[in-house]
């Protein structure tokens, strides 16, 4: 059964340890904090003091925090997230400015190195440093924002990654898709092979309580739906 991690991003900031702790009860293991600064994407969103909230909320469940740094020259931060308690960090290979000497820094500082690559970015970025990592993070859409939809070709570029990781035998190095997993694709991004999921909006939401969604997800995984391919009248802006 695919994994799912709980990203924060939509969450009820008002709620947010509530939220938390009903995740861990119903079996999440590890919460993702977006770390956005309005120049590498569009948007801003949390800082330090948040992931430390959040580090001392899954300690209790022996859940782990990961921060994932949607900012430009990453290298900068590294430090002030492995301090504020990031049990792992994922920098994008979009704007790490030397990314292996970032990784090798994640781990000298305790955490567990990992990259995140978006939907228009060829895996041939990854070549030189996929020995360097625990983890590759898929953009499954254009980071920056919660409840957008899945990229379909996202689910073949993870086919493609695996395959790389296993010519290496790097079978060890994780595979993760963020954004997008709802339950209409949740099916199908199980079947990609993935080690787990990150969920926001699917997750968090006023539908309904976070225990439900994560049961209707749970459900979803276990069928193989197709990922819909929107139509060019639904590409079209409206
Ligand atoms: C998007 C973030 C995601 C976001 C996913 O840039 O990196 O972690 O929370 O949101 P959903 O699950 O709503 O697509
Ligand atoms: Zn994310």
């Amino acid at each position: 059964m695919i994994e799912i991690a709980a990203s924060i991003l939509s969450a009820d900031f008002t709620q947010l340890g509530a939220q938390l702790r009903e995740a861990f009860t119903a079996g999440v293991a590890r919460v993702h904090v977006d770390v956005m600064d309005g120049q590498f994407v569009p948007n801003l969103s949390m800082g330090p003091e948040v992931l430390a909230a959040v580090r001392s909320t899954a300690d209790a469940f022996g859940a782990t925090v990961t921060a994932h740094l949607m900012i430009v020259q990453p290298e900068r931060f590294v430090s002030t997230f492995v301090e504020a308690g990031a049990h792992r960090i994922i920098v994008h290979v979009e704007s790490a400015l030397h990314l292996l000497s970032t990784l090798q820094r994640i781990r000298q500082l305790g955490a567990a190195p990992a990259v995140a690559i978006d939907p228009s970015t060829s895996l041939v970025m990854l070549d030189e440093i996929l020995a360097e990592v625990d983890l590759v993070l898929v953009m499954g859409v254009e980071p920056g924002f919660g409840g957008q939809r899945l990229h379909p070709a996202s689910l073949e570029k993870i086919g493609r990654l695996k395959q790389m990781l296993a010519e290496r035998r790097l079978e060890r190095v994780e595979i993760a898709v963020d954004g997008g997993v709802h339950v209409e694709t949740i099916g199908a991004v199980a079947k990609a092979g993935v080690n787990y999921a990150v969920v926001g909006s699917a997750l968090f939401n006023s539908h309904s309580s976070v225990t439900e969604n994560l049961r209707a997800l749970r459900e979803a995984a276990s069928r193989s739906v197709p990922v819909h391919e929107p139509t060019e009248t639904e590409r079209m802006p409206s």
